[in-house]
């Protein structure tokens, strides 16, 4: 795979109906627990998915199995309706599957342009092209209007928790990437920082990516996602549009996996019921 930094934000949405990333009967265990029971999941291009769940749902295991982290154990992965099998980190990021993670992985002593192309540095005549990569972190992090950070060349310790989100944003990005999952980006972030991290979640989508945002804040939840999923107890219980859904369904989905009481399912969504 040929990564060119700075493309991965071009803008090309994909227009067929297919959905970019599709999960069909995912089963994940790690010994005696079963952390996903037949997961379905569609992440369309130019949407954002918020993915919520109670603690201990699958959320992140799912996250992690998209990304290569976890091998699944039964099921397909179908991109850009092709079936693939991801087995490792190196095999999501080829196909263009870059996830920012809630504990960042950003090398605090590296400045910005150190990180973002760390372990992927480029090179010229055996030294490292600084200008080149420079360059690339600026138009990267300017095509998403990254502007609050006053140097590219500061260490990401003295950023701000939105700020160092940014980064880590602007890092899946600039590498071509078609899909982009985040766990948590707004977790540890003020009111401001977090109105920064959404913004920049819908210049991915408006980009044309595949988003996927995992958040235990509704708030957050319903004013990014085009399309809502929740995951109870390692099972995919609802999925469809937000509109089908308001903040007290969503928060019954959670807790009870929607079998107490509702006679009806939002408009548009699809529920699995359990095996
Ligand atoms: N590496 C692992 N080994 C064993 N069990 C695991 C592992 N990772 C996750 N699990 C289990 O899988 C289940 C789902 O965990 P997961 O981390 O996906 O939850 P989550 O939905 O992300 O929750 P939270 O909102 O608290 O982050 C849990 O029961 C957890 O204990
Ligand atoms: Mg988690």
């Amino acid at each position: 795979m040929n990564h060119d930094p700075g493309a991965g934000v071009s803008g090309e949405a994909t227009a067929s109906s297919e959905p970019l990333l599709k999960l069909r009967g995912i089963d994940k265990h790690f010994g005696a627990v079963q952390a996903l029971y037949q997961v379905n999941l569609d992440l369309p291009a130019g949407q954002v998915t918020g993915l919520c769940g109670d603690n201990g749902a699958g959320k992140s295991v799912l996250t992690r199995c998209i990304a290569g982290v976890h091998q699944i154990d039964h099921g397909q992965i179908f991109f850009e309706g092709r079936p693939v099998h991801i087995r490792t980190t190196r095999d999501a990021a080829s196909l263009g599957i870059e996830t920012v993670y809630q504990d960042l992985a950003l090398a605090d002593n590296l400045d910005i342009v150190q990180n973002m192309f760390l372990g992927r540095e480029r090179l010229r005549r055996g030294l490292l092209d600084e200008d080149s990569m420079e360059r690339a972190a600026a138009e990267t992090l300017s095509s998403l209007r990254v502007t609050t950070v006053r140097s590219i060349r500061q260490p990401v310790a003295s950023l701000s928790g939105g700020q160092r989100q940014s980064v880590a944003v602007a890092k899946a990005v600039m590498w071509n990437s078609k899909v982009v999952l985040l766990d948590e980006p707004t977790a540890a972030l003020g009111v401001v920082q977090t109105k920064m991290v959404l913004d920049l979640v819908r210049r991915l989508r408006d980009h044309g990516l595949a988003v996927m945002v995992i958040s235990h804040n509704l708030n957050d939840v319903f004013e990014v996602a085009d399309r809502i999923a929740v995951l109870h107890l390692g099972r995919m219980v609802a999925e469809g549009p937000a509109s089908g859904f308001d903040r007290q369904s969503v928060i019954e989905y959670m807790t009870t996996g929607g079998k107490n009481g509702r006679s009806s399912l939002p408009v548009g969504a699809t529920v699995k019921e359990s095996a």
